[in-house]
């Protein structure tokens, strides 16, 4: 088992490593999952958030490689969501006396209805000291759950940021610059457009708390921690925070019988024309939370379905539910609607009816294709993209 890791003088990642978790809620975790947790060896010996509650044992044992966990003296539970808190109960058993806190209402009440443990309630601004630190918390509601608070350390000018600048990454390093760093900033907007993107204002508001700390690290409950790259995460929260796009096409469809695949092949080729980058996303080959990530920062969203049973094809929906879900205001985006049908154009008109709820521009109107489109259908899809682009330049 990897030991505790002293990240800091006093300070130690203690968390748990979930290598295998291929799942997290739905949003796919190829390089799996750690939960992070930080205890602090002061006069006050301080644990800062748990892990999910099969890696109680690991938490435990690496504790133990430091102190006795019966010696815990104060728990600061940033977020109730059970990926943090889940191993909590096995802290309360060990270490009964320790005092336990999160956020006044949302923190101390969700603490409450999961686990059945009285916790004391801490204020956004709050301080506690613990020795020859003072700790601050900040709440932070929305990013990701109504309770959320970070928490920051005044002598290691350490941010413990909960779900904030996390990523879902298995490591035995845990910095950012001890790992391949492209893949910690891809893994870093994935869980930003599947975890944060519909918090986006609350976690902005975060950000600019954020900027004014003098900081040495930002320590996520998830993935590595940012020592190296902080101007750049910070960087990439404010572009992500404020809805930035690049000119930047995304194409999502699936398809039947290869009649909205030649569509959107024939779109992704115009955006290419016009000077726009552009991915080309089968749904069938490409997970929606991989979706998601592209989908972040790009201006353009062209989504095809076939028509099948009066409507869009399942997979379609499953995604624009998705979609929505995360990014229900995209009014600084233009979207196209297309697809093929056989005898009334239905799945293609859903799909401009779920883009329009989502508050896309549309410019265009729907592309509905019957049958199988010709030459000549296909050119025409140039006209249109051009026609997209032009209103988004207007
Ligand atoms: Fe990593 Fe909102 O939990």
């Amino acid at each position: 088992m990897l030991n505790a890791i002293e990240i800091s003088p006093k300070v130690w990642w203690v968390g748990g490593i979930d290598w295998n978790e291929r799942s997290f809620h739905g949003y796919t975790t190829e390089r799996g999952i750690t939960y992070n947790a930080y205890l602090i060896t002061d006069e006050k010996i301080t644990l800062i958030d748990t892990c999910k509650a099969p890696f109680a044992d690991e938490l435990v044992q690496r504790i133990s490689q430091v102190i006795d966990p019966a010696k815990i003296d104060v728990v600061i539970a940033n977020h109730v969501e059970m990926d943090h808190s889940g191993s909590l109960p096995v802290i309360h058993r060990i270490a009964p006396n320790a005092q336990i806190y999160a956020s006044a209402g949302a923190g101390v009440n969700g603490i409450k209805a999961h686990f059945g443990i009285d916790v004391t309630p801490v204020k956004s601004g709050e301080t506690l000291n613990i020795g020859e630190r003072t700790l601050t918390f900040v709440t932070t509601p929305m990013v990701h759950w109504p309770d959320n608070m970070v928490t920051y350390s005044d002598v290691d000018k350490i941010l413990f940021s909960n779900d904030a600048f996390g990523q879902h990454f298995a490591s035995t390093k845990r910095f950012d610059d001890e790992n391949d760093l492209c893949e910690v900033f891809k893994q870093a907007k994935k869980y930003y457009a599947n975890i944060v993107w519909p918090y986006g204002m609350q976690a902005h508001k975060a950000l600019d708390t954020v900027r004014t700390l003098d900081l040495n690290m930002i320590a996520p409950s998830h993935g590595c921690i940012w020592r190296s790259h902080i101007p750049e995460i910070l960087d990439l929260y404010e572009a992500w925070t404020t809805y930035q796009t690049e000119e930047k096409a995304v194409v999502v469809f699936d398809s039947m019988w290869h009649s909205t695949e030649s569509m959107a092949r024939e779109i992704c080729d115009a955006f290419i024309a016009e000077g726009i980058s552009a991915r080309l996303m089968d749904i069938k080959a490409t997970h929606i939370s991989d979706i998601m990530a592209e989908l972040c920062d790009a201006r353009y969203v062209a989504v095809g379905s076939p028509t099948l049973n009066s409507n869009m094809l399942p997979t379609v929906s499953s995604f624009l539910t998705y979609m929505r879900g995360l990014s229900p205001k995209n009014e600084q985006r233009i979207g196209l609607a297309f697809g093929s049908y056989g005898w009334a154009p239905l799945g293609p008109k859903q799909v401009y009816a779920e883009l329009e709820n989502a508050k896309f521009q549309l410019p265009v109107p729907v592309v509905a294709q019957q049958w199988i489109p010709s030459e000549e259908n296909l050119a025409e899809l140039q006209g249109t993209v051009r026609a997209m682009i032009e209103a988004a330049r207007a």
